[in-house]
Formats: structure tokens, sequence, C-alpha cells
């Protein structure tokens, strides 16, 4: 009976707090994406339980996330106050993202409300009207040890400049100012100021959540492939085609995506199928730079399909055309023998010259 009466409860609320209404929009297509939020530990924790609180699939999608390797055990310790980034998925609906019906909060002996709950779990990235809207509940209703609550994180799947990119739900650190922000995830300040709704020159205070918009690498994912919307933010990395292959992205190796078969048992297959270029003993393995007939292209993922195949391309068209070594070896020959052929001609000339004194 009560749930009954909150239903328009919940509709009012929604109407008249819409999620942090000057950042995080979620205007255009797509409706869904990749995001990544900050999250402070407030105590001492492990990986596997920041992984659980987030309900982040596995610990390897976590670990890639922060670029951590992946042999980091899960039992690790993480200090208080430690700051990771979680990766989730972002829903776009009526202008607003927030995560795609995760994490699931269970409310805990000790949590003293929705507001204490935004702020201590969450360290202030969700507010308490938005996780009351989210469960059509009163922000000032109690809460219950064993509550289940629905967990609103803000994102976007917009493109920013024209460019698709990973939206960073990024929470600023004491002294932190646009500039710094713009410069560490190679964003412009006018980007940042727009897309946050803040005012030319605007001071950022310690716990703002900002919108950063990283920029992802290129790849030459086929748009056949279920994976065709892959993206990877800068400084992170990603598991591919069910986990059989290891994709990261770093803007030093020319915003070009790095894929290598991961050595991982894969999730929804039997095993592995092939990852190379090429067949034959000239094939390549994804990844690997070819040392044959295309020289120094390298294998790159190009996605895959439910029929167990992963698809891989040369990162360049290779031709027929005959590789370079031998080819400017025969042309240094051709220049010897010209030298030679006019040092006799000069022989003969000077011999000439001689004959003729
Ligand atoms: C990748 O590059 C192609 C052409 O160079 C471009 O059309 C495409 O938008 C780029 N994708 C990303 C994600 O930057
Ligand atoms: C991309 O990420 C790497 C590694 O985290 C970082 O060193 C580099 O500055 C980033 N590049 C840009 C343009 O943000
Ligand atoms: C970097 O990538 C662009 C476009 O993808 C290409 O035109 C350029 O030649 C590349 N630069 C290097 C140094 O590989
Ligand atoms: C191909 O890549 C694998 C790792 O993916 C590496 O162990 C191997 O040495 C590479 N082979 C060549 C010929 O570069
Ligand atoms: C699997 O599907 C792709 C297209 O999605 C096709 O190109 C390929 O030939 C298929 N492979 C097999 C073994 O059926």
């Amino acid at each position: 009976m009560a749930r009954r009466n909150l239903v328009p409860l919940f509709f009012l609320i929604a109407a008249t707090f819409p999620f942090d209404a000057s950042a995080f929009k979620c205007g255009n297509s797509p409706l869904k994406c990749q995001a990544l939020i900050d999250h402070i530990t407030p105590e001492p924790t492990t990986f596997v339980e920041v992984q659980t609180l987030f309900a982040v699939r596995n610990l390897r999608t976590l670990l890639g996330a922060n670029n951590l390797p992946r042999s980091t055990p899960p039992d690790q310790k993480l200090p208080a106050k430690q700051t990771l980034k979680i990766p989730f998925p972002c829903l776009c609906h009526r202008g607003a993202g927030i995560s795609n019906k995760r994490p699931v909060y269970t409310v805990k002996k000790g949590d003293d409300g929705l507001k204490d709950i935004a702020e201590k779990v969450f360290s202030g990235t969700v507010t308490d009207d938005a996780i009351a809207a989210a469960n059509g509940i009163s922000e000032k209703d109690p809460v219950k040890v064993g509550q289940k609550l629905s967990i609103p994180l803000p994102c976007s799947c917009d493109e920013v400049e024209g460019r698709k990119v990973i939206h960073y739900g990024y929470l600023a650190e004491s002294g932190s100012s646009l500039e710094g922000i713009a410069e560490r995830y190679g964003v412009s300040v006018p980007t940042l100021t727009e897309i946050n709704g803040l005012k030319d020159g605007s001071s950022i205070r310690a716990g703002q959540l900002l919108d950063v918009p990283i920029r992802a690498c290129n790849s030459s994912i086929r748009s056949d492939s279920i994976d065709s919307q892959l993206l990877v933010a800068n400084g992170t990395y990603v598991f591919a085609a069910h986990n059989c292959v290891q994709c990261k992205c770093d803007s030093a190796n020319n915003w070009t995506l790095q894929c290598q078969p991961s050595g991982v048992k894969p999730s929804d297959w039997s095993t592995c199928p092939a990852m190379e270029c090429g067949l034959g003993k000239n094939s390549v393995l994804l990844g690997n730079s070819s040392a044959s007939a295309c020289r120094g292209a390298t294998c790159n993922y190009g996605g895959f399909s439910s029929n167990q195949t992963i698809f891989t391309t040369f990162d360049r068209t290779c031709s027929a055309a005959p590789a370079p070594g031998p080819s400017t070896g025969g042309k240094i020959g051709l220049k010897n023998w010209n030298i030679i052929l006019l040092s006799l001609v000069h022989l003969m000339v000077l011999q000439l010259f001689c004959i003729g004194g």
C-alpha cells in the first residue's frame, strides 16, 4: 500500500529535481555507452570490495580502468581516501545520463539516511535527491538496514566537438584548477567550462564533480562487429571479444588502439578463436608486426562476431609491391656498376689524352 502512494511522489520528485542540472547532460545519441566515475574509499578496503560495491563485472575491468597491473590480487588492501576510477554502463534518458540499473546498495547498520550514504559511501558523486528519485522515495524518508537502493551515478554519452569520448566524473581535489584538470586529461578549458555549465574563470572547490570528456583511441573495428561501438579511454585498457582480446589506449601511440590476445579464459566461448592476420606461414598474430610480405604493418583488432570469429586487419593496405629490402640492394648494385663504368670511361679518356700528349 505504501509503495502505491509513493509512485506519484516519485514522478513529482523526478520532475522537480533532475540529476545535477548543470553537468552530465546526455542529449544526443547513442543512448548507451561506457562511462567512468571517481570513487574515494571512505575507509580502508580491498579491490574486490570496491568491485562488489559498484557491481563491476570482474576485477580485470576495474584494474583496466585504472591502468593497474592485471596481476593485482583481489584482496589487495586499499587505504582510506584512495581514489579509483569506476567503469560503468551509462544510459541516457530525457537529457540526463545515469548508470544503467547499478550499483544497488544495501543499507547497512550505521548508515544515517540518504544524504549520509550519498556523501560517505559514494563520495558525493550522487545526491540524496537523485537516490530518492531513482528509488521512488523521499530524500527525508528514513532508510532501513537491508533496504536496497539503486544508485544513479551521473554520466553522459554525448559526443564532444564532434568526437566520441568517454565521460569521466572527476572529483576535484583541493587546489584543483580548471587549467590543471584540462592539461592532465588533454581537454581544453573552454570545453570543460561549457560542458559543466560553469562561468568563465570560475574556481573549483574540492569535492566538486566535473564532467571530464576523455579522448578515446581510434580503432579499425568493423561496423558489423558486435562491439563496433567499443571506445577505450586514454590511459586505460579493456577486454574485448568475450575477454579473448586485451586492448589499451595510450595517446603516445598516436591514438591508435593496441590490442593483443589476452590469455584470459573466454566468458561466452569454450576457447578463443584464431587471432591472426593472413594465413599459413606468413600469418601474423594480433598485435604483432609483419616481418615479411607487409613489413612493419601491425595486425589490428577488427571486432568479433557471434559465430566465434575474431576479425583482424593490417593497419595499412599491403599491396603486392616488392619488399623494400632486396630491391634497395639491387639498386645499390646498379649504382656500383654505373660507378665502375664511369671510372672505365674516365680511364679511357685519360689514356687518350696521355697517348695524344
Ligand atoms: C577514427 O578515425 C576515422 C578516420 O580517420 C574517423 O572517421 C573516426 O571518427 C575516428 N574515430 C574516433 C573514435 O576518433
Ligand atoms: C594519455 O594517457 C597517458 C597515460 O595515462 C598520459 O600520460 C597522457 O598524458 C594522456 N594524454 C592525454 C593527451 O591526455
Ligand atoms: C598518426 O595518425 C594519423 C591519422 O590516423 C596519421 O595521419 C599520422 O601519419 C600518424 N602519425 C604517426 C607519426 O604515425
Ligand atoms: C607476437 O606477439 C607475442 C605476444 O602477443 C610475442 O610473445 C611474440 O614474440 C610476438 N612474435 C613476433 C614474431 O613478434
Ligand atoms: C562469421 O561471420 C562473419 C560475418 O559476421 C563472416 O564474415 C564469417 O565468414 C563467418 N565465419 C564463419 C566461420 O562462419
